[in-house]
């Protein structure tokens, strides 16, 4: 089977805001796609691995002509690539060489909160330096880092600070998958800029409430980029690092794919399809087949009507290799039926966004669950279906499954654990939540601006036989 649609409500893609932004060709030359470098290791043992991490700023030649002052991870813009093996012991230094400070979090990792997860409750001050040490326990998975210092989350990632992070573990690597990094195993992170005098970024000219948009995509920090295929198969780790703005992709030709993995980790088997739409923090992993194509020809990927990426097919040596139709088995927790569901309800628009109708407070506990025990979330969107957003429910330090949407099934490719799940206006997702570690923990719409304008709180997870431990939680002011 085939699936040819978004799944999504359509009324409710993006397009049907007021402020919704259409991207534009930019009038600017093809450029090779960029392919971030790998962060090397500072020092591997068999049993710990050690790394460091540095905000930085710099200036990137994105356009023809001035270079746009820019902030990355080791990069001038976006950053290296972090890999991250499961069950060695991993140490990170954290550095920030900016002149403000930022935090470093570690979106889709399984890692104690609130400090080494990284959110708000854990700055870096400009010149300081971090060390956070934590051990892997989770399925190989795309997951990502960016900045989320509180409420300036938005801005320090429009500058450019998001990076992927690939959890890889053994069974992954036994997978007849693509492997070979920058030659067929490709990040694409999906944003999009507006570039004003000089080629420069203004985040507060740009602003919206409801999500910084500019007309130009850039992806992996390249206006107009062009891949070059060498293999017949490519594997496409897809984010989408947009702030606001929504991807409905499909190729040329409407060439089909397989949609191998989600958030947090494989799809327990593939999903044939020929349009993907991704909202904002979410991760689909992809395997495309060039078989039908040959030297010189080019297949473009799409989004809506715009060309987003070129891919330039050279030749190719043939690959008879098929996709396992079994990925992983996702072993789903039991919920006791004594536990009760927890609801939350997302509203408003602009600078009206809640959570539970309160907007985030630093300070302020939302909610409790007992680590280890397995709960049902609803979480409602509660925008009218006519005029209202997708609103992307995202929980950090835990990997959830996706039960159902308004009581039907979820859409045929969210069947894999994930961290971040799009509720449509007037809908209510049931996911199955479970925390592995204690600590507080956010969770929040990651449209960026809804995040910061409010549409946030917080959970703190316990050892039900322990007393609650107390938290040193940062406020506004001590920024
Ligand atoms: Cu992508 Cu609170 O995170
Ligand atoms: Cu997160
Ligand atoms: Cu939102």
């Amino acid at each position: 089977e085939i699936y040819h649609n978004y799944f999504f409500d359509e009324p409710a893609f993006n397009t049907h805001d007021g402020g919704y932004v259409p991207l534009e060709v930019a009038d600017a030359p093809e450029k090779p796609l960029a392919i971030p470098a790998l962060l090397k290791p500072d020092k591997e043992t068999d049993t710990d691995i050690w790394y460091t991490v540095t905000a930085q700023a710099g200036e990137t030649q994105i356009l023809p002509g001035q270079k746009t002052k820019t902030w990355g991870y080791n990069a001038t813009i976006l950053g290296q690539t972090i890999i991250y093996p499961v069950g060695k012991h991993i140490h990170v230094a954290l550095e920030n060489h900016l002149s403000e400070l930022t935090t470093f979090h570690w979106h889709g990792l399984i890692v104690s909160g609130p400090y080494v997860d990284g959110g708000c409750h854990a700055p870096v001050y400009p010149g300081e330096t971090k060390h956070i040490d934590f051990t892997l326990d989770q399925p190989a998975a795309t997951t990502w880092l960016h900045a989320h210092p509180c409420p300036s989350t938005a801005e320090q990632v429009w500058h450019g600070l998001a990076t992927m992070v690939l959890v890889k573990d053994d069974h992954i690597n036994s997978l007849p998958l693509p492997h070979n990094y920058g030659v067929d195993d490709i990040p694409l992170v999906l944003q999009d800029r507006r570039f004003h005098e000089n080629n420069q970024l203004d985040y507060h000219a740009d602003y919206d409430p409801d999500g910084v948009q500019g007309p130009t995509a850039m992806i992996n920090g390249t206006v107009n980029p062009v891949f070059d295929v060498t293999t017949q198969k490519i594997r496409l780790r897809i984010l989408d690092g947009a702030n606001r703005r929504e991807w409905r992709l499909h190729f040329s030709d409407d060439l089909k794919f397989a949609q191998i993995g989600g958030d947090s980790s494989l799809l327990p088997e593939p999903v044939y399809l020929d349009h993907l739409m991704l909202t904002c923090a979410e991760r689909a992993e992809i395997v495309v087949d060039f078989a039908g194509y040959h030297d010189g020809q080019t297949v473009t990927l799409f989004t809506d009507d715009t060309p987003i990426v070129k891919f330039k097919i050279h030749q190719f040596a043939p690959d008879n290799t098929t996709l396992p139709d079994h990925l992983l088995t996702i072993n789903k927790p039991k919920v006791d039926s004594k536990t009760p569901i927890r609801k939350i309800v997302m509203s408003g628009m602009d600078e009206s966004v809640m959570m539970d109708n309160k907007k985030f407070s630093m300070q302020r506990i939302d909610a409790t669950q007992p680590v280890g025990q397995a709960q049902y979330w609803d979480i409602t969107n509660s925008n009218s279906p006519e005029s209202g957003m997708v609103h992307p429910f995202h929980v950090h330090g835990t990997e959830f499954l996706v039960i159902s949407r308004n009581g039907q099934a979820p859409y045929p490719n969210e069947h894999g654990f994930k961290d971040t799940v799009g509720v449509n206006p007037g809908e209510t997702v049931r996911i199955l939540v479970r925390f592995d570690l204690p600590g507080v923990y956010m969770y929040h719409c990651h449209i960026i601006e809804h995040e910061d304008g409010g549409m946030m709180a917080q959970i703190q997870t316990y050892y039900p036989d322990k007393p609650m431990p107390k938290y040193k939680l940062m406020d506004m002011d001590t920024l």
